[in-house]
């Protein structure tokens, strides 16, 4: 059986050492069947923008596939880097945190605004998958950071996230977000 194979980097090490060019076509030249590009480097860790040059410059510089990663949180950020990059694809980290309608806005080829109703029901649907998949137990405790991540931004959510962060049971935490909603004049299922 043959799998592809790909590489995932930084744009490099810091401003001064910019070496995804040189690092992309060393993995090329060893089979790699795809790159991905992240436009930021070690030293910036998540801070500043992600750098479409630099993913332009890897696309110019290898004829395996690019895939451009950073900062793309909507469909116009997906547009606008493939434009900007020529890149053959696009990778998704953060903007796909509580927020799974990045991938239907993507795929729509529209941007989407998802309501509170709807970030709380996603939720409570992550939450209910995660315990089919791993159990009651480690399903809760692994919904946590989802959660928390699905209601960033919602106001009055703070308090719910501190709460959520101490419950145990699957049906408290779906009660929990259930009640926030009704709170917050969302109706939820
Ligand atoms: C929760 C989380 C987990 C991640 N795990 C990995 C990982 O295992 N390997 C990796 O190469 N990058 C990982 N990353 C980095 C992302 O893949 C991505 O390169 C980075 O977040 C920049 O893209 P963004 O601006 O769209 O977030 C992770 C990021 C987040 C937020």
């Amino acid at each position: 059986m043959t799998v592809p194979v790909t590489v995932k980097m930084r744009s490099g090490w810091s401003s001064g050492e910019i070496n995804a060019p040189l690092i992309a076509r060393i993995c090329e030249d060893n089979g790699a069947d795809a790159v991905t590009v992240h436009g930021r480097t070690k030293e910036m860790q998540y801070s500043g923008a992600a750098d479409r040059g630099i993913i332009t410059l890897v696309r110019k510089a290898v004829g395996i596939p690019v895939i451009a990663n950073g900062d793309i949180r909507t469909w116009s950020d997906h547009k606008a880097m493939l434009e900007e990059t020529g890149a053959a694809a696009a990778a998704i980290g953060r903007g796909a945190c509580g927020n799974p309608w990045a991938f239907l806005s993507i795929k729509e080829g529209r941007d989407i605004e998802v309501s509170p109703a709807e970030r709380i029901q996603g939720a409570i649907r992550h939450l209910d998958m995660l315990v089919e998949w791993a159990g009651e137990t480690h399903g809760v405790i692994e919904a946590r950071k989802h959660i928390a991540w699905y209601l960033h931004g919602i106001r009055g959510a703070g308090a719910v996230r501190t709460r959520i962060m101490s419950l145990k049971k699957a049906a408290e935490v779906r009660e929990t977000l259930r009640e926030f909603a009704v709170r917050s004049g969302e109706s939820v299922l």
